[in-house]
């Protein structure tokens, strides 16, 4: 089984190019869409959450995890894959940044942007994972932490994302070449970006590439991942009636029944699908 853990929605993009990389396997996808956005959160509680779902998935019996965000994949895919790969050995967690330096470094001719969540920005992966494979490569980050929620909104084609857009694709500097899309929400934005873009630069998408990596490790590694049925179970601690209906923009295909669980006692639980009660609260 394998397990794909995302801030929220955007992940279920990576999911759906996974799922079609790999037909024959079954995946549990965990949306904690109920603490998102994590973009703009400090380092610590980033690693906090990550930890939660990663242990998770690990119950759900996934022999691998994709972080397919990035922001967790820049701040502590290094963390997780330390803390969780005794487990027995063969546990693995893998991340979307290398895959997508891997990608940016194929197609620049010198000189990449990032559009990413502020947290990924300040993290400096991206420019430590693009120049541990060519040093030469300048990189230039601009934050955009607008867009995701403009995502979530279901606005990207609209006024409001193309403004939101223009202006962060302004601050990147002049000579860049190649954007890699370092955020799971921005691949809805494709034609708002693609738009705003001066000519000629190319801009990449990681996650279909990351699908590709998974492959080729499958294919490294045989006998690691159990073959399956295709099924996808999906888990999320947020407003899960909300996740269906979203989630579907991201994955491209409906979204199966969702199993709410939240947070107790330092765990991702399973937790009722009742409704928050509006008004006063009194414990
Ligand atoms: N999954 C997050 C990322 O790719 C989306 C944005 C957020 O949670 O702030 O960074």
């Amino acid at each position: 089984m394998i397990g794909v853990y995302d801030s929220g929605y955007g992940g279920l993009g990576v999911l759906a190019h996974l799922r079609a990389a790999l037909p024959d396997h079954d995946f549990v996808y965990l949306g904690d869409n109920g603490r998102a956005p994590y973009g703009g959160r400090d380092v610590g509680t980033v690693l906090d959450f990550a930890e939660q779902a990663v242990e998770r998935l690990i119950e759900e019996g996934c022999e691998i995890v994709v972080v397919a965000c990035h922001t967790v994949s820049c701040v502590g895919l290094r963390h997780l894959q330390r803390r969780y790969a005794p487990v027995d050995g063969r546990f693995r967690v893998l991340g979307v940044t290398i895959p997508g330096a891997e990608l940016a470094v194929r197609h620049t001719r010198g000189h990449v942007g990032v559009l990413a969540t502020a947290r990924t920005v300040a993290s400096g992966t991206w420019e430590a994972e693009i120049h541990k494979l060519d040093p030469s490569v300048r990189v230039s980050q601009v934050a955009a932490p607008l867009l995701a929620a403009i995502v979530e909104e279901g606005w990207e084609d609209s006024p409001v994302a193309r403004d939101a857009v223009a202006r962060y694709v302004a601050r990147l500097p002049g000579g860049v070449d190649t954007v890699v899309l370092g955020c799971t929400h921005y691949p809805l934005l494709l034609p708002a970006i693609r738009q705003a873009m001066p000519d000629g630069v190319l801009v990449v998408d990681p996650a279909p590439f990351v699908a590709d990596r998974l492959v080729d490790w499958a294919r490294r590694h045989p006998g690691r991942l159990e073959a399956g049925s295709g099924a996808l179970r999906v888990l999320c601690t947020g407003d899960a009636a909300a996740f269906v209906l979203h989630g579907a923009r991201f994955l491209g295909a409906p979204i199966p029944e969702v199993i709410p669980i939240a947070e107790h006692q330092g765990r991702l639980a399973h937790r009722g699908a009742s409704a928050s009660p509006a008004g006063q609260v009194v414990r």
